[in-house]
């Protein structure tokens, strides 16, 4: 059956896990404080969603004990109302928590790691319209440019997998709320803890759609990956990006 859908008077809240400490980049602040451009990452993840038309309202779950200094670097955002909760020990425990702080009148939500500081705003868009037009669960895919191989504890090639079926996923992910909130509340801890929101609605045997994603929501993990946000800001600010 396919849901109704949520139609143009429900609110859309978007969800900001940030509460990782980056380790992958190597020592220093929470990977969502770190800089490019000058601005932390979250400021640009935050702004942007902000900005986009659909978005209402932000959550953000900040990195524990930085509460604060989260809300001091947010206070000046503009489009959006933005609230500021703590994270919890892992991305999920993250996510949970911010939905816990969504008014009760939003029934269209986002999930979008801090961490995909520059995921543009018509990604944003694309995703919130496809849950208002009825998809349960959306999450945005690219091709993937290398040959993937599985590997055995040893590094020895198990297999090559064909790459044409499979996808990157990123963020922004959007849910119906009823459907977000069920997961979480009935999401069981597990040993190895889900990478996504769409790992819970898979598992629990919910549609979820690909849709096309963005070059631009690449997530900032590796240093070079900083050095390439420079580069997007740079583009951008000059106008030709
Ligand atoms: O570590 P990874 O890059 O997969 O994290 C994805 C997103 O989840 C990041 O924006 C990170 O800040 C967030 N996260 C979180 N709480 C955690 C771990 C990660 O909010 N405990």
């Amino acid at each position: 059956v396919t849901p109704a859908p949520v139609g143009g008077r429900g609110r859309c809240g978007a969800l900001v896990p940030a509460a990782g400490r980056g380790e992958r980049l190597g020592r220093g602040d929470p990977k969502a404080l770190r800089l490019a451009g000058g601005v932390p990452l979250l400021v640009h993840a935050v702004r942007t969603l902000a900005s986009a038309p659909s978005v209402d309202v932000v959550v953000v779950a900040a990195p524990v004990g930085r509460v604060e200094d989260v809300r001091a670097l947010l206070a000046d955002v503009q489009g959006a109302q933005v609230d500021v909760v703590e994270g919890g020990a892992e991305r999920q425990d993250s996510v949970r928590l911010a939905l816990a702080a969504l008014p009760a009148d939003v029934d269209v939500v986002l999930v979008h790691d801090a961490a995909r500081a520059l995921a543009p705003v018509a990604l944003i868009e694309a995703v919130a319209a496809a849950v208002r037009a009825g998809t349960e669960a959306v999450v945005p895919g690219i091709a993937v440019a290398d040959t993937l191989k599985q590997v055995d504890a040893d590094g020895t090639v198990v297999a090559t997998v064909d790459r044409s079926s499979l996808r990157a996923i990123q963020t922004p992910q959007g849910f119906r709320r009823s459907v977000l909130a069920d997961l979480h509340a009935n999401a069981k801890p597990t040993d190895e803890p889900l990478t996504d929101d769409a790992g819970l609605a898979e598992a629990a045997g919910i549609h979820v759609l690909v849709m096309s994603g963005s070059d631009e929501a690449f997530k900032v993990t590796r240093p070079i990956d900083l050095l390439l946000a420079e580069t997007v800001l740079a583009q951008r600010d000059s106008g030709s990006a």
